[in-house]
């Protein structure tokens, strides 16, 4: 991996702070008639910056250049309460002016094997391509406290490595089906950020971030970028167990 960040904030409001800024930042990067292209992730912790960003940001980034995709999907209505389409439009699309044409929600709502497919088509037509294959401008991640991410869980490490750009997966304690993009498009992107908060994270980040020993693979630590950044923005209760002698660790005011 060419390049890995452990940024650790002293509140979730400061990472948001961060986030909304570096969003802000990346987008004024692309040359007009472009666009910044980011998958989000599920989850409460994407849901906090997001709000945040919806509201502290929705007048200063040009919001005409982002293609919005998700990096999962539960197999559920777009209004159904689990659903991170919900999620995100709630948190996030309500306030913020992305036109309808740049929104592509994964279809949780139909059948899971036909719309992996029809969302890896998708991706193909509207993400720029790197070694032949789409390159996310960001891939939003969260780390779930098994180790999964995006909806790949521990029980069903091999999806990760699939040829296929999305597939579908199970949760394993709901048995509920998921849409997922694969590491094989994860890995390609050209920023990969992990957003982990909350003291429940502490180990599971710590295992992940530094458990060079540990036998035991989870997801997450398959997330390496063949070619892009990978930068954890973690808040100081989530990083609480890491080892701040490690280089790689920018302690944000
Ligand atoms: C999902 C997410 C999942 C999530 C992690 C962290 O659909 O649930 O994609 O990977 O990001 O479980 O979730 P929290 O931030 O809520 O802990």
């Amino acid at each position: 991996m060419k390049k890995q960040k452990i940024k650790i904030f002293p509140s979730i409001e400061k990472l948001a702070i961060n986030s909304a800024e570096f969003l802000k930042s990346k987008i004024e990067k692309i040359p007009d008639g472009n666009f910044f292209t980011m998958a989000l992730s599920g989850g409460s912790t994407p849901k906090q910056i997001f709000k945040y960003i919806s509201e502290n940001y929705s007048g200063k980034i040009n919001w005409n250049k982002i293609k919005l995709f998700w990096v999962d999907e539960r197999c559920v209505p777009p209004d159904h309460i689990d659903s991170n389409y919900k999620m995100i439009y709630d948190s996030f699309l309500v306030k913020v002016p992305i036109p309808e044409k740049n929104i592509f929600r994964i279809h949780g709502e139909a059948n899971p094997n036909e719309e992996a497919k029809r969302y890896a088509e998708i991706i193909k037509d509207n993400v720029q391509r790197e070694n032949n294959v789409p390159s996310f401008d960001l891939v939003l991640l969260g780390l779930g406290e098994d180790g999964h991410t995006a909806s790949i869980f521990p029980n069903q490490l091999g999806l990760f490595h699939s040829t296929d750009l999305c597939i579908v997966s199970k949760h394993p304690q709901t048995n509920q089906n998921r849409i997922t993009l694969t590491g094989k498009i994860i890995n390609n992107a050209k920023l990969i950020v992990f957003l982990v908060t909350g003291d429940n994270k502490a180990r599971i980040a710590s295992e992940i971030i530094e458990g060079q020993n540990s036998t035991k693979i989870f997801p997450a630590k398959l997330v390496i970028p063949s070619n892009g950044e990978l930068i954890w923005m973690l808040d100081k209760t989530a990083a609480q167990l890491l080892n701040l002698d490690n280089d790689k660790i920018i302690r944000e005011e």
